[in-house]
């Protein structure tokens, strides 16, 4: 079945209080636009058509980062939803298959429910999502009579008796791509808003006598974004959803409710994670692999066996394999650890390649940046960096080398040789006892005020 989906993100947002367009704020470490757009991927659809307005420029370099193949329409001015939909008419108005229309200040619709509206398709020549509101406050209300869906009536042009109804409208449509533009073509706006309504198109369709229809989903699903504090709630909603998830896919969470995904996090079967650890975008840590509690990590590929933290930083480009051991209060970043590595403690390792079996000190620092440009270091295998060790790139480490410890290694150290880059010891016998009592009388002398 060819789909087509349209994703309305033009809405200027003014209830955010914010310079920032709405849908580019941000929810799991993605913009809400990222949310709109990853469901509707899952659906393999044949396009993908962002409507954008407010803040135009930015919402769709966001649409273009999360998938090239994103297309962008612009609407100006902002004069409804179903206006919105109409300016991917040029694009859309022939396609063949069905469409689906996404707002992209509602982040939480699952895939299972748009595949739902799909198949109700067969029963319906529209589809609207639908949920029950616990507060159905300024929601547009589902007039129904059986399964017939009669029309939406948005809240300002409501009666009192139709306020009364909690059934309410999610925003998400589908119908055959060209009958929906038929349909969104009738459109006026002679309402309370004078905008052009989509949900209008369910009283025109009857109209064609064809037949409208109504698929539920929980109301956490449909939670749309309007302010700071649904914001924060769909933060919630999405952390309570994934941590569940997790926990069936067999992963195991000390403390499930102090761990935050993101909205591209995948973390395979058996790996264990601890408390407080947080998952920013581009993450992906293999089965069997432990995270343990207060780690910060993004952009990052963690294999299997490794294990990683407490209190560890991966930034991107961070690439463990197998068995890599990072210990407790380590930065890793854009480089790239080979089978067995071990960084224990405290280490700054970036824009470097360390070989397999590597034993990284204590206090070890890559000094990548010159202060105008990044260098790289390369460590061979099986090698030995003492700790302390400040490794000023560029600069290689052959395989089986040692530095000692609390070197500057300025110049590269070929494969098995031992690089000492540090000053000379000097030992002075006695002269600690001389000394202390030499300033063990000056204070006394002192303490006598003389
Ligand atoms: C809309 C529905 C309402 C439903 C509610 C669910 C209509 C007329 N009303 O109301 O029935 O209960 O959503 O959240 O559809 N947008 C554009 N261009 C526009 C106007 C809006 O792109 O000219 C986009 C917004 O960016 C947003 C989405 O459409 O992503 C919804 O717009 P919004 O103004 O928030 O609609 P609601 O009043 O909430
Ligand atoms: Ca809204």
């Amino acid at each position: 079945m060819q789909v087509s989906v349209i994703v309305l993100a033009a809405g200027q947002g003014t209830r955010m209080n914010s310079d920032l367009p709405k849908v580019l704020h941000h929810v799991a470490a993605a913009p809400l636009l990222h949310h709109a757009l990853s469901v509707a991927q899952a659906l393999e659809p044949s396009r993908i058509v962002t409507v954008i307005g407010h803040g135009g420029e930015a919402v769709a370099a966001s649409a273009t980062a999360f998938n090239e193949a994103v297309e962008t329409v612009v609407q100006d001015p902002q004069a409804g939803t179903a206006h919105a939909v109409a300016q991917a008419a040029p694009l859309l108005s022939d396609a063949p298959g069905e469409a689906i229309v996404l707002y992209a200040d509602t982040p939480l619709i699952r895939e299972e429910t748009l595949r739902g509206m799909l198949e109700a398709r067969a029963k319906h020549a529209v589809v609207i999502l639908g949920f029950h509101a616990r507060d159905p406050g300024r929601y547009g209300r589902l007039l129904t009579d059986g399964d017939q869906l009669l029309a939406i009536r948005e809240f300002k042009d409501a009666t009192p008796e139709e306020r009364a109804i909690t059934l309410c409208n999610s925003g998400v449509v589908c119908a055959e791509a060209k009958l929906l533009f038929s349909l969104i073509a009738e459109v006026k706006n002679d309402n309370a808003a004078q905008e052009y309504y989509l949900t209008d198109i369910v009283e025109l369709a009857r109209k064609r006598g064809l037949s409208a229809g109504v698929v539920l989903c929980d109301e956490a699903e449909t939670l749309g974004v309007n302010t700071r504090a649904q914001l924060a709630e769909a933060e919630a909603a999405f952390q309570a959803r994934a941590r569940a998830e997790a926990l069936d896919n067999g992963v195991t969470l000390t403390a499930p409710e102090t761990v935050f995904f993101g909205l591209d996090t995948y973390v395979g079967r058996d790996a264990i994670i601890g408390p407080n650890v947080l998952f920013g975008p581009g993450v992906t840590v293999e089965s069997g692999a432990e995270i343990k509690g207060f780690c910060h990590l993004e952009g990052c590929h963690i294999s299997r066996g490794a294990t990683v933290g407490p209190f560890a930083r991966l930034r991107p480009g961070a690439e463990l394999a197998e068995d890599v051991h990072v210990g407790n209060f380590v930065e890793i970043k854009n480089a790239i650890l080979d089978e067995g590595v071990k960084v224990g403690h405290l280490t700054y390792l970036g824009d470097a390649h360390v070989g397999e079996f590597t034993n990284i000190g204590a206090g070890t620092v890559t000094c990548n940046y010159d202060g105008v440009m990044k260098h790289r270091t390369t460590i061979g295998k099986r090698a030995f960096i003492g700790s302390d060790t400040m490794l000023v790139a560029p600069v290689t480490v052959g395989d089986g080398a040692l530095t000692a410890s609390g070197s500057v290694i300025t110049e590269d150290v070929p494969a098995e040789a031992i690089a000492i880059g540090r000053a000379r010891q000097v030992t002075k016998a006695g002269l600690a006892t001389r000394m202390f009592e030499r300033l063990k009388a000056i204070k006394a002398v002192k303490a006598k005020g003389i």
